[in-house]
């Protein structure tokens, strides 16, 4: 296995060993989660763990409920006590980029339902300063190149997210735009800036949402908490 995976593993399998019978897990999406999925279907075979997922994207609900993971609507939740998902950046003070899987929307409206948020990365994920990976912002369709023509005017360099030559739609209906920004000097008054827009529905700054951040490294793992 190449060193990332490994890396992404061994995260997946250390956050795995956090969840107990009879909780409600809030289920990321991405690459190192879907490590933890298999980790996480694993102990419920072998443990016969009881515990029910909330999903974080119509992927994730797909691979869970096929590794035998019983999943149940975030509004048929009475609380959610973890949430464990990947992150696309992360700096020194444990705010995070994410939405690289188009998937931040609800990542992010399970995030702030959970008792408790723990990211699962890779060592290359961790950066001094947010900024390297571009900021995707969920935006509505209808209107959308006005507001992609007001992020250009302001020096933010968007660019419409395509996938084989189409125009990426997310699980709710919307489209994203990446802020092509190379480094974020002030992240909360970006994420202020960008919660004012009429027609923005999210943007991917998770800021002071991780209680607990797991990295994997080669050997294993290392810690990062509130
Ligand atoms: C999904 O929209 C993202 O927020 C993912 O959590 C993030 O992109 C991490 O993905 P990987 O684990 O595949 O790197």
């Amino acid at each position: 296995m190449e060193n990332i995976s490994l890396e992404k593993k061994h995260a997946a399998v250390a956050a795995s060993q956090l969840i107990k019978n009879g909780m409600t897990v809030g289920l990321g999406t991405g690459s190192t989660v879907n490590y933890f999925l298999d980790a996480l279907a694993t102990r419920i075979r072998q443990e016969n763990l009881k515990i029910v997922g909330v999903t974080t994207s119509f992927k994730t609900a797909n691979r869970a409920e096929s590794l035998g993971i019983t999943i149940i609507d975030i509004d048929d939740a009475p609380a959610i006590d973890l949430t464990v998902d990947g992150a696309d950046e992360v700096d020194n003070r444990m705010n995070g980029i994410k939405g690289g899987g188009a998937a931040f929307l609800m990542e992010k409206i399970v995030a702030h339902n959970s008792n408790r948020v723990v990211w699962i990365i890779d060592s290359q994920k961790r950066h001094q300063q947010l900024g390297r990976f571009p900021l995707p912002v969920e935006i509505v369709p209808f209107g959308s190149g006005k507001l992609i023509a007001d992020f250009k005017k302001r020096h933010l360099h968007p660019v419409l997210r395509q996938q084989d030559g189409k125009t990426v739609v997310t699980d709710m209906g919307h489209f994203i735009v990446d802020l092509v920004l190379n480094r974020i000097d002030q992240p909360y008054q970006l994420g202020q800036y960008l919660d004012s827009r009429i027609g923005v529905v999210e943007h991917g700054l998770f800021l002071g949402v991780a209680d607990e951040i797991i990295i994997g490294t080669s050997s294993g793992v290392r810690q990062l908490k509130r």
